[in-house]
């Protein structure tokens, strides 16, 4: 079965999203691992009050980068986690990690990138920076993580509509809607007969 390994920092909805379509048997997978660039994120005691093996993992905790780095080797290689999943995870994964899970990390993104991607665009950001901008058309985006932010391989892109009244709020909740229901389905494509297993042989 798919070992997953998610990332979060935040509110963790598509970390429950997941779970929840592993619990009604929609996704073929189990959450091995659970980290929280935070103690505080309101995913991670979520994640803790449901029984998952959720770590709080960061930089603050340890003396070097290099032990942090290779704190996050040892519990990815530990809980045998073969897909990585960031799911509202705010820190850049260090490049030893990508280096050793490329095509094994994906991330999602509630824009249509390269629009509105990269440093500081996430959260609330994203959805007033695309209101600002008067596009059309807002989205969804899965894409492989890479050593920079927002930049590897797009997976799959879905546009969502932006209406006249929308608020930021409002095309949020749009937007997270689609992600829910997307994410699971792109992290079946990795479980039995991995569509993409050509690319990390
Ligand atoms: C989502 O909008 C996701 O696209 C982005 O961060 C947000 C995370 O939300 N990367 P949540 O923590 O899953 O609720």
């Amino acid at each position: 079965m798919l070992r997953l390994g998610i990332f979060i920092s935040g509110q963790g909805r598509n970390l429950k999203a997941i779970y929840n379509a592993i619990k009604s048997g929609c996704l073929d997978a189990q959450i091995n691992l659970v980290i929280s660039s935070s103690e505080n994120a309101q995913g991670y005691k979520w994640a803790k009050e449901n029984g998952l093996n959720a770590i709080v993992l960061k930089r603050s905790n340890f003396t070097s980068r290099d032990e942090f780095v290779k704190a996050m080797l040892e519990l990815l290689s530990k809980s045998r986690v073969d897909l990585i999943v960031l799911a509202g995870y705010i820190k850049k994964v260090p490049e030893e990690v990508v280096k050793i899970y490329r095509f094994r990390i994906i991330n999602i993104h509630p824009a249509l990138l390269p629009y509105f991607g990269g440093k500081g665009f996430y959260g609330m950001n994203v959805h007033r920076a695309v209101l600002q901008s008067k596009a059309k058309y807002s989205g969804v985006s899965i894409h492989f993580v890479d050593e920079n932010y927002d930049k590897g391989q797009i997976i799959i892109q879905i546009p969502v509509p932006i209406i006249t009244e929308d608020t930021p709020e409002s095309l949020a909740d749009r937007v997270s809607n689609i992600e829910h229901q997307l994410y699971q389905k792109i992290i079946s494509l990795f479980t039995a007969d991995n569509l993409f297993s050509n690319l990390t042989k």
